[in-house]
């Protein structure tokens, strides 16, 4: 084989919760020739496949005995169709930098999504999100490889069954396949979407008398983002630890008697997405510190942070004491959003 395979890595700097553990073998791959390759010699070695982007929302519970891929494809295509820009990005395009390099091409759609760590080829596993617009918005297809035959699939946004922080890859798929580029559907006109929280505020007054433009946009967002959310650089986290759980109008009522400050989003269909951050800063746990080193961030609640020494099992112990708090007083269930491993 043509690909250097390690062994013994740790993955703490694949990860930024900044879990140190190891995985049996890693690798990086450059292209799909090399991605087929490493995935024919861990089918004959018989072992599992984890490709990473940048680990932003992963936990390793332990240390990883398959093969870790770093999916490392880069390059930017774009077309032109019916009035829309297509542009197919390499899976190992760092997402952020996508979201400029599109505004400075005068493309548009994806200025919301700024500053969410990661990778291209990761946007899609759980349909990424932020400020009103998630990934289905502007997606038109991605490209993946099969892991056990090595076939390259096209499959297009009804296919990958996008949902809130979902995709057909977290199901049916899941495990199944190597995303090697996403295309996206992006527009040259840009059209603001301020309607999530105080955006449309602190938008109008940066703008001041100015024009709202899409950078503009993407610099608030990432003033927001970098105000509320900690660095992984500083402090270990993976952004949201749980989905904003989903209730229906009963629960919600149900809810209020006891509840009635009680942060709720209307979620369509009579159904309401609750602010889990709401619920477990209630709970008590805003800013605790575990001796293990886990704990919850001190200005977002939702975010679980490693203080430098927790392990993924400390994570995953702190984890399930909230989810048992929350589900003793509000009856809800907080599902994880990273993926476990
Ligand atoms: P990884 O963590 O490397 O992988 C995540 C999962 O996708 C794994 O199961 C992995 O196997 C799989 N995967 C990765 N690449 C591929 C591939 N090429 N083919 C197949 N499977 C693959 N998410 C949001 O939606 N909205 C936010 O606002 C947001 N904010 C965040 C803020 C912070 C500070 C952090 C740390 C995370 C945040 N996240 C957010 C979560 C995370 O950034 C996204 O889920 C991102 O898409 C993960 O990209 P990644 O490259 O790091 O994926
Ligand atoms: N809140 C609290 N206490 C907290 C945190 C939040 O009361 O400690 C309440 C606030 O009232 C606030 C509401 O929760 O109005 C919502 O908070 P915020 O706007 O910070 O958003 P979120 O629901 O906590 C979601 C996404 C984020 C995304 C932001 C912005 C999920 C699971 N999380 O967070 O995505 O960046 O909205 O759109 O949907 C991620 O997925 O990793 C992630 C960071």
């Amino acid at each position: 084989m043509n690909v250097k395979v390690d062994q013994y890595v740790d993955l703490k700097p694949h990860n930024t919760m900044g879990i140190s553990c190891f995985a049996r073998y890693l690798t990086r791959v450059t292209s799909e020739q090399q991605l087929s390759e490493v995935l024919l010699w861990a089918k004959a070695e018989n072992l599992p496949v984890c490709p990473l982007g940048e680990g932003s929302n992963v936990v390793f519970s332990g240390d990883y005995e398959g093969l870790v891929i770093l999916v490392a494809i880069t390059g930017c295509e774009t077309t032109e169709s019916n009035g829309r820009v297509l542009v197919k990005a390499g899976a190992g395009e760092n997402w952020h930098g996508f979201v400029r390099w599109a505004l400075d091409q005068g493309l548009y759609g994806i200025e919301n999504l700024s500053l969410i760590p990661g990778c291209v080829g990761a946007a899609p596993i759980q349909n990424i999100g932020a400020y009103g617009v998630e990934i289905k918005d502007v997606f038109h297809s991605l490209q993946a490889m099969d892991v056990t035959t090595g076939e390259v699939i096209s499959l297009d946004a009804d296919a990958c069954q996008f949902g809130y922080r979902d995709s057909v890859f977290k199901g049916e798929l899941r495990d199944r396949y190597v995303i090697t580029s996403v295309t996206l559907s992006l527009s040259k006109v840009f059209e603001s979407c301020l309607g999530y929280g105080h955006l449309q505020k602190e938008v109008l007054q940066e703008a001041g008398d100015q024009p709202v433009t899409g950078q503009l946009v993407s610099d608030v967002i990432c003033r927001i983002r970098n105000a509320k959310l900690p660095s992984p650089e500083h402090l270990g986290n993976a952004g949201s630890f749980f989905k904003n759980p989903v209730i229906c109008d009963g629960h919600y009522k149900e809810l209020l008697k006891t509840e009635p400050d009680i942060v709720l989003f209307p979620a369509g269909n009579g159904r309401w997405k609750l602010a889990a951050g709401w619920v477990i800063e209630h709970c008590g746990f805003k800013g605790v510190v575990r001796e293990s080193g886990a704990g919850v961030y001190k200005h977002q609640a939702l975010v679980l942070v490693n203080h430098g020494s927790a392990d993924g099992q400390a994570i995953l112990a702190l984890a399930e004491e909230i989810q048992q708090a929350v589900r003793e007083r509000f009856g809800v269930l907080l599902e994880r959003e990273p993926r476990v491993y």
